[in-house]
């Protein structure tokens, strides 16, 4: 089969913004274009048959196919490779196609697949009525003791899977300790790093072996596309491209998406300093207000996992979950309140968005589910966006206060 070639401009020794600017891109190679070229293609034409023919046996460097590989979307995978510390990378349609790639490649009947109690909701439910169909056992763990995992594998167990922080309720795992337990077992460690994004998380650095994005949060970082990426050793990302994204799933990157989140990359750094930076200030004053009994976010000194945040997130992220007096009608209320802030799934756009996983993003959850994987009916999730802090503030406060002023009417 192909294999796309690999030319980088040598930044690899640079820091992560002269990375996520530069890496893998010369422009002398493209008549001095400051910003790479769209290939926008679906074939490539070889100057020979007998030339064709080598490549589809993997001889040789070249591309045959955008469902297989297209210049573009080969920048932005060794560029995102190169900010995740990994080998490779290989970009897909959107997170969920990056996520059901890797589980394709991987997994066959008879295997199981550990993977940690909360998860975003489409993961949850692919894992639940998707895998679970063709006969591979998946078992919920709560993956933020390790020393729970110790207790669960089997020799059966080829992937662990996680999510830290955990989309809906922002808990953590720890990297280190879970990879070093499923390796020594001999599974994969696969995780879903969409919230830290490698700007503040880096879980190859830290033993992880495959990564996995949705790129239509912060990596494109401004609400315009769907996309998804997978990262990890040139060998694993060649069977992912080869067997998960070729052939079992088709969940293939447009090249003018890989262009857009090539250009949101440039700012990513920037982009989650002053989202957590925000997020920060938010969670605190949440924490402040009467009217909100539970604010979880890692980087405020009250978490009980504020020592592991700080041990492996460089920032603590933009995303913050919260739960308010009066529970989930009380919380509803307070969404339809909020003027700025936009009534909307999916995060890390400039916008900041709130929404209700119990009704939205994980009613893939019955109710007894959620109940029993750690998300609550009230909590609300809120993606601070990169609005000014003080008006995402005010707009947070006037709403809960005119809750407070509706309760105390009511009584
Ligand atoms: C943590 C996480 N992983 C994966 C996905 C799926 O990504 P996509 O919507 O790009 O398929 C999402 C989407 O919200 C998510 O929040």
């Amino acid at each position: 089969m192909p294999h796309k070639h690999s030319r980088t401009h040598g930044t690899q020794d640079m820091g992560f913004a002269t990375n996520a600017i530069h890496f893998g891109y010369n422009p002398a190679e493209e008549h001095g274009a400051l910003t790479p070229p769209v290939h926008m293609t679906s074939t490539f034409a070889f100057e020979t048959a007998e030339q064709g023919g080598a490549l589809f046996a993997g001889e040789g460097e070249g591309h045959v196919y955008t469902r297989i590989s297209n210049p573009t979307l080969d920048l932005l995978e060794r560029r995102v490779a190169a900010l995740e510390g990994a080998g490779a990378a290989v970009a897909t349609a959107s997170g969920m196609g990056a996520i059901t790639s890797v589980l394709w490649t991987f997994l066959s009947a008879g295997d199981e697949i550990i993977v940690d109690k909360t998860l975003y909701g489409c993961t949850f439910a692919f894992m639940r009525h998707g895998l679970s169909r063709f006969d591979v056992t998946v078992r919920h763990v709560d993956l933020s003791d390790p020393a729970n995992l110790s207790a669960a594998m089997t020799d059966r167990t080829r992937i662990v899977y996680f999510e830290t922080p955990a989309n809906p309720n922002m808990r953590l795992v720890d990297i280190a300790a879970v990879a070093r337990i499923a390796h020594e077992g001999g599974a994969k460690v696969v995780i879903d790093n969409t919230y830290a994004t490698p700007y503040a998380t880096r879980p190859v650095t830290l033993g992880a072996d495959i990564v996995v994005h949705s790129a239509t949060k912060y990596l494109g970082g401004h609400g315009d596309l769907v996309a998804g990426l997978a990262v990890g050793s040139a060998e694993d990302m060649q069977a992912v491209r080869l067997v998960g994204l070729k052939d079992m799933t088709g969940a293939v990157m447009a090249p003018l998406t890989a262009m857009l989140i090539l250009r949101g990359l440039k700012t990513l750094g920037l982009r989650m300093q002053r989202h957590s930076d925000s997020a920060a200030t938010v969670a605190r004053a949440l924490e402040a207000h009467p009217g909100v009994t539970h604010v979880h976010y890692p980087g405020l000194k009250s978490s009980p996992q504020h020592i592991l945040a700080c041990r492996q997130m460089r920032v603590f992220g933009g995303m913050v979950a919260f739960e308010v007096t009066g529970g989930m009608d009380a919380g509803i209320a307070l969404m339809n309140r909020l003027r700025l802030i936009k009534r909307a799934v999916s995060l890390g756009d400039a916008e900041t968005l709130v929404q209700h996983p119990a009704s939205m993003t994980h009613s893939t959850y019955t109710a007894e589910e959620r109940h029993a994987h750690g998300i609550q009916d009230g909590l609300i999730r809120l993606s601070v966006g990169l609005e000014e802090p003080e008006d995402i503030r005010a707009d947070l406060l006037s709403a809960l206060d005119a809750g407070a002023s509706t309760v105390t009417k009511a009584a």
